[in-house]
């Protein structure tokens, strides 16, 4: 067993500044606690901001060689992009980019309806939504197989090709098996409703062909995991379905934008964006995000809350100890978890968007002290 994990700390745009300073004090607390020692390197710079600043020639700080990018045992980054440069930045600051390079293919999103927060959905409690989204992450639209046709020196007509693979769909779809079959990344295993293991299936086949191939390769792979519950819906009906029976769900596998923007509906769904944690995973590699982007309207106010980007750590904390067979280091994903829980049930510690008046490194040091107290 390694006595030393290598994680590098990226910050991004907007409030990445606030909330990755706190992902750190959360990630020492648990190095501590649990008894593992992490290399933190950075956090170093990148993103939007960054690109721009520097005469528009380089996505990161000079110390983030690809080599290092693909030598650590993970990665976390803050949110990254500001609305000025959106699709005006050529690559390597984007999530998109880093996505398909890492061959991350699985981007695990949490839904969890924590203690001492209120849904939006009423008459829902605690534990009452705890569902994975599982999102491809390497297909579908935003492979940007695509192009334009200009006339006259304007932009005619774009097209964007919707690609799906079998390889693609298939090891996504294992994935959700998997997860569902664990009950991984969840406050508990199976669907709150019925404690079922399900695997949902969501797509729009019979219309794209690209979900045809989703759902007949969820089929074929379905048979090989009795022990889990299948289930199909269309995506529109399942966005009408996530909000009138949310406890229904348990994980829920889907195309690549679908689940980028069911995401971020199950951010509302679990009470605040700042809530969404996020993990993209491979088989090799992992990095570790928030769901939420850098919103620049709060950014620079310490009001931003981290709840995201901590959650995301911990999940990555658990990818690695999974890898590398460490159990510290997944009691420490369990450590964080239940120590936001903690500090979010007590309601002491809390910022704006759940209704309080604390700052970001306020929240963040609360957890710190939980992860520590937890344990003892
Ligand atoms: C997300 C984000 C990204 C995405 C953007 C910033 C490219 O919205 O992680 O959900 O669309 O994947
Ligand atoms: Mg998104």
């Amino acid at each position: 067993m390694p006595r030393r994990y290598t994680i590098l700390a990226l910050i991004g745009d907007g409030i990445a500044e606030e909330i990755v300073p706190e992902a750190i004090r959360v990630l020492r607390s648990a190095e501590e606690t649990y008894g593992f020692d992490l290399e933190i390197l950075g956090p170093y710079r990148f993103g939007a901001k960054y690109w721009v600043d520097h005469d528009m020639k380089e996505g990161w700080d000079p110390a983030v060689t690809e080599e290092l990018i693909f030598e650590v045992d993970g990665i976390f980054k803050g949110p990254v992009g500001l609305p000025e440069w959106v699709g005006r930045l050529p690559g390597p600051n984007l999530p998109v980019n880093l996505r398909p390079d890492l061959d991350v293919y699985a981007n695990i999103r949490p839904c969890r309806l924590r203690p001492g927060v209120d849904s939006v959905l009423v008459g829902r409690k605690a534990g009452d939504i705890d569902y994975v989204i599982l999102r491809e992450n390497t297909e579908q639209m935003y492979v940007r197989a695509g192009g334009y046709v200009r006339r006259a020196r304007e932009t005619e007509l774009a097209v964007d090709n919707y690609i799906q693979t079998r390889k693609g769909c298939e090891r996504v779809i294992r994935y959700g098996f998997e997860l569902a079959g664990k009950g991984g990344y969840k406050g508990r295993p199976g669907a709150p409703a019925d404690g079922k293991r399900r695997l949902t299936c969501v797509g729009k086949w019979g219309i794209c062909r690209g979900d045809d191939l989703f759902r007949d390769t969820f089929k074929e792979v379905a048979d090989e995991y009795p022990e889990v519950e299948k289930d199909y819906a269309w995506v529109d009906a399942w966005s009408y379905w996530a909000i009138m029976r949310p406890d229904y769900y348990d994980v829920v596998v889907m195309p690549n934008q679908y689940g980028d923007i069911l995401s971020d509906m199950s951010g509302a769904i679990q009470g605040s964006m700042g809530l969404a944690g996020a993990l993209n995973a491979g088989e090799g590699h992992c990095y570790a995000e928030p769901t939420h982007g850098s919103a620049p309207d709060i950014a620079g106010k310490e009001i931003a809350n981290p709840t995201s980007i901590i959650l995301s750590v911990g999940m990555m904390l658990n990818w690695i100890g999974e890898k590398r067979g460490d159990p510290r280091l997944k009691a420490a994903w369990r450590g964080i978890d239940e120590a936001v829980d903690a500090v979010l049930s007590e309601g002491k510690v809390r910022t704006p968007d759940l209704k309080g008046e604390n700052s970001t490194s306020q929240f963040g040091m609360a957890v710190a002290e939980a992860v520590e107290s937890q344990a003892q």
